[in-house]
């Protein structure tokens, strides 16, 4: 088997197994006006048009992003498998079913890429090589098989394109710190962990400078 079948192997045990617990999610519909005050609150650090926004520290684009990883990144918050106090604080409080209407809201926007403005434009090719390619010397698989080709994502793998490259950069520098902390509950993070892991800072930049590009 090549690496990139064993990789893609684990990846869909671990990402149909989470998809199990899908069904105790909430279905009752949220009141518009309260959903949309929730929206209005996700927005005054998420954008505007869900594109992201450059403050303190770099906040990530949410718009187009696929339902399945929002909710998941949510609930890693609130378990704290995934380390960030704003976003658990932000998170704990959602209702099943506001935290689907907000999968829902955020999926459908659709704004030109912010994540673009600032990144290095001559890093661009260097990184479409890897996101296409990988890196077979350090066998990290191709970007593209898990994230698509056009890197819009699906179910459990997110969308990429047009996320702002600080952001991304900063995630990939710091998984293992980040992602994954809680040894009793592994989930989809341990599938990037090694590949993140096995990306020099350099490549982390240009990959990180391409997807900000993207549309
Ligand atoms: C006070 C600012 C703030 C507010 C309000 C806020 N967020 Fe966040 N959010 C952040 C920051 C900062 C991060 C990045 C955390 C990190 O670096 O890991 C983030 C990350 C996320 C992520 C992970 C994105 C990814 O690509 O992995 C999701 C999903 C998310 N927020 C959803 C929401 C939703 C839904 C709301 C509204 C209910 C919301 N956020 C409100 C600051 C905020
Ligand atoms: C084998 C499948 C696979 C491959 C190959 C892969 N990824 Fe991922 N990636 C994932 C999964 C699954 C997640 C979601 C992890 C989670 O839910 O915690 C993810 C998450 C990410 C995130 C976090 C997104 C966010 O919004 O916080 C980034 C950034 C990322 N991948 C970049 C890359 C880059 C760059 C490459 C190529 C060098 C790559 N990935 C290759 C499966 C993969």
């Amino acid at each position: 088997m090549s690496l990139q079948t064993v990789l893609l192997t684990a990846a869909f045990a671990i990402v149909v197994s989470a998809g199990a617990h899908a069904e105790d999610k909430g279905t009752a519909a949220v009141p518009k006006q309260e959903l949309e005050a929730k929206i209005a609150y996700c927005k005054t650090c998420h954008g505007v048009s869900g594109q992201g926004f450059r403050g303190a520290f770099p906040m990530p684009r949410l718009a187009g992003q696929q339902p399945e990883y929002l909710e998941n990144q949510l609930q890693a918050f609130i378990e704290r498998r995934r380390t960030n106090p704003v976003m658990f604080n932000v998170a704990h409080v959602l209702s099943p079913s506001m935290v689907t209407a907000l999968a829902t809201h955020f999926k459908d926007l659709n704004p030109k890429p912010l994540g673009g403005a600032g990144a290095p434009k001559e890093l661009v090719a260097a990184g479409k090589q890897i996101y296409e390619d990988g890196v077979p010397s350090a066998e990290v698989p191709p970007c593209a098989t898990c994230h698509g080709p056009e890197a819009k994502g699906a179910d459990a793998f997110p969308r990429l394109a047009g996320q702002l490259n600080d952001y991304v950069a900063k995630k990939l520098l710091n998984w293992s710190k980040e992602r994954g902390q809680d040894p009793a509950k592994p989930d989809n993070s341990a599938i990037m962990q090694p590949i993140a892991h096995n990306l020099t800072e350099a490549q982390v930049k240009a990959v990180a400078a391409y997807l900000s590009y993207l549309e």
